[in-house]
């Protein structure tokens, strides 16, 4: 019986790829290295350091570590000049509904993100309160497909991995969730994260989060 519900953030719940994407490649263009939609897929689930890793690697750039820092910072300053200006209405569809629906039916919900700016984001679009946990970058130190941030969602919820179904969009997530023992539902193309127990384009097709997750 699945008792909790484990949300990733980024690309479930609000769509933060493309501003991740524009802070990326303006750091990118400032290095001279190529950084395009088919780079800024692999780095959906990954860490802001491994993020930043990857792509001097795909540069063949070695830097210093303060200046690996200077980066990520302007990274960062640069994303958050993005989300400045988000509202409630960039809750993905059925979302929303979905949360609301999912505390009625008496399931416990946990945010298990990547991301340091979780809790600005869940707060600029009105959902910080439909989490009983909130489980994000500034608690975790291993990155997905490492199962850590769900396993800290579970124990934070009181329930065993088995009692969890992740909802994610990134294959690391989805690696992240089966290595944790838990049930997954993933967003996105089937084609990439064929390895969830099911696999969705949004959240409007499970209107009923209890059937959704004890039927997988
Ligand atoms: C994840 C995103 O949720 O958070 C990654 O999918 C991102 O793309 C990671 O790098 C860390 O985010 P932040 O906000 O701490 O830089
Ligand atoms: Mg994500």
């Amino acid at each position: 019986m699945i008792r909790g519900l484990l949300f990733d953030l980024d690309g479930v719940i609000v769509d933060t790829a493309k501003y991740h994407f524009v802070a990326w490649q303006r750091m990118a263009a400032a290095l001279n290295i190529h950084f395009g939609h088919e780079e800024n897929e692999q780095l959906k689930g990954i860490s802001r350091v491994e993020s930043l890793e990857r792509i001097l690697t795909w540069g063949g750039l070695t830097l210093a570590q303060e200046e690996k820092q200077h980066w990520m910072d302007q990274k960062n300053a640069w994303y958050l000049e993005c989300i400045a200006q988000m509202g409630p209405e960039e809750i993905l569809p059925g979302v929303a509904h979905f949360l609301a629906e999912a505390r009625a039916q008496g399931l416990s919900i946990a945010l298990g993100s990547a991301s340091k700016n979780a809790v600005p984001i869940l707060e600029r679009i009105g959902l910080l309160d439909a989490f009983d946990a909130i489980v994000d970058g500034t608690v975790v130190t291993a990155s997905k497909p490492n199962p850590e941030v769900f396993l800290e969602g579970a124990r934070r919820l009181g329930l065993r991995p088995e009692e969890c179904c992740v909802f994610e969009d990134a294959e690391a997530g989805v690696e992240a969730a089966l290595a944790g023992g838990m049930r997954c539902i993933a967003v996105g193309q089937p084609d990439v994260l064929g390895r969830a127990h099911r696999v969705i384009q949004s959240f409007d097709q499970i209107p009923n989060p209890t059937e959704a997750v004890n039927s997988l």
